[in-house]
C-alpha cells in the first residue's frame, strides 16, 4: 500500500493503477462503516484509493474543526489489510492553496434537511469531492447511505458536471444496538450512548407503520418525534419523511421515501435515515 500526500505524488502513483479503479472519499478516524465501503470497492474493481482528507469547508464557523478526531496511523493499520492501492492524505494547503477561489454548488437538493442547519456545508462537500475526482480520476466512487442526502448532492453533482464516474451508494454499518457507525459516536459519553439508540427506534417505528399501510407522511413524523420526545437525552433538530429524489417534504408516501433526522443527543449531533419503498 502506497501512501502519498502532495498532488504530484499522486498524478504519478494514479498512472501505475491498472483497470477499474475505485476511490473511497472519507476524512479519516475510520471505523467499520468506512470499511464496508472500501471492501466494496475492493470487490468491484481492480485498483483501490482511499482518500483521508479532512476537509476545513465543509466546516462551519461553529462547528470545531480542530477537535475533529483524527489518527492516521491507526486508520493506515486499519486499511492495509483490505489490500488497498493507494492512499491520499493531502494537506489542506494542498487543496486549497493560498488564493484559492473557486467552488463547485448544488442548488436545491442542498437546501433543506442538512443544508438547512449547515448552511455552507455541501458547498464544501462538492467542492472538495469534485476535486478529489479530479486528482483521481476513478471509474467508481463509493458512499455510504448514512450521509444520505450528501450521496443524493454527489450523486447530482456528477450528472450535472458529466463525471464519467459511476456512483455507488453503500448500506449504512451499525452497531448491533442499531445506532449508525459514525466517526462522532466517540463523543457519546455515560447515558449518552444508550440513549443514542434512540435515532434507530424512531426509523424502526415509522418504517413499521409504513409496513403496516401508513401512508401519510405526517403520521410518521408523528410517530418519530414522539419516540424522540420519550428520550430525555435527545434533541431533535429535523425530523422528515421526505421524496427519496428531490428531499422535499411529501404529504403522502407514494414512491420512494426518505426517513431522516438530525438529533443532538447530549452534545453530539448524531444523524440517521432509512429508506422506504
Ligand atoms: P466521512 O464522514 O469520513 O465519511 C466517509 C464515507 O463513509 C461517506 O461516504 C459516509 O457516508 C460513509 N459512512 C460513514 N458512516 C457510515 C456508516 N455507518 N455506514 C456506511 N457508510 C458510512 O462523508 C465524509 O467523510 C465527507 O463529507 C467526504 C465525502 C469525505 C468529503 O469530505
Amino acid at each position: 500500500m502506497k501512501t502519498v500526500s502532495t498532488l504530484f505524488d499522486l498524478g504519478a502513483a494514479r498512472l501505475s493503477l491498472n483497470g477499474m479503479v475505485g476511490l473511497v472519499p472519507t476524512m479519516g478516524f475510520l471505523h467499520e462503516g468506512h470499511l464496508s465501503l472500501i471492501r466494496r470497492a475492493k470487490l468491484e474493481c481492480d485498483s483501490v484509493v482511499v482518500s483521508i482528507f479532512i476537509n476545513p469547508t465543509q466546516f462551519g464557523a461553529n462547528e470545531d474543526l480542530s477537535k475533529y478526531p483524527r489518527d492516521l496511523a491507526r486508520d493506515l493499520s486499519l486499511i492495509e489489510p483490505l489490500g488497498v492501492d493507494l492512499v491520499w492524505n493531502p494537506t489542506a494547503e494542498e487543496m486549497y492553496p493560498a488564493g484559492y477561489q473557486t467552488w463547485v454548488e448544488v442548488d436545491a437538493l442542498t437546501r433543506p434537511l442538512e443544508g438547512s442547519i449547515r448552511t455552507s456545508h455541501f458547498k464544501g462537500v462538492t467542492t472538495v469531492v469534485a476535486k478529489l475526482f479530479n486528482a483521481v480520476q476513478p471509474h467508481k466512487a463509493y458512499f455510504g447511505q448514512k450521509d444520505a442526502q450528501q450521496a443524493a448532492v454527489i450523486r447530482q453533482m456528477t450528472r450535472d458536471l458529466n463525471f464519467p464516474i459511476e456512483i455507488i451508494v453503500c448500506p449504512t454499518t451499525r452497531e448491533a444496538d442499531g445506532l449508525a457507525m459514525s466517526s462522532r459516536n466517540k463523543y457519546l459519553e455515560g447515558a449518552d450512548r444508550p440513549a443514542a439508540t434512540v435515532l434507530f427506534r424512531a426509523l424502526s417505528g415509522a418504517k413499521s407503520a409504513y409496513e403496516s399501510g401508513e401512508r401519510n407522511a405526517e403520521k410518521l413524523r408523528i410517530i418519530m418525534k414522539d419516540t424522540l420526545a420519550s428520550e430525555p437525552h435527545a434533541q431533535p433538530q429535523y425530523i422528515s419523511c421526505a421524496d427519496y429524489d428531490t428531499l422535499e417534504e411529501l404529504e403522502v408516501v407514494s414512491g420512494k421515501a426518505l426517513l431522516s433526522m438530525a438529533v443532538l443527543v447530549g452534545k453530539t449531533r448524531l444523524i440517521d435515515n432509512f429508506v422506504l419503498g
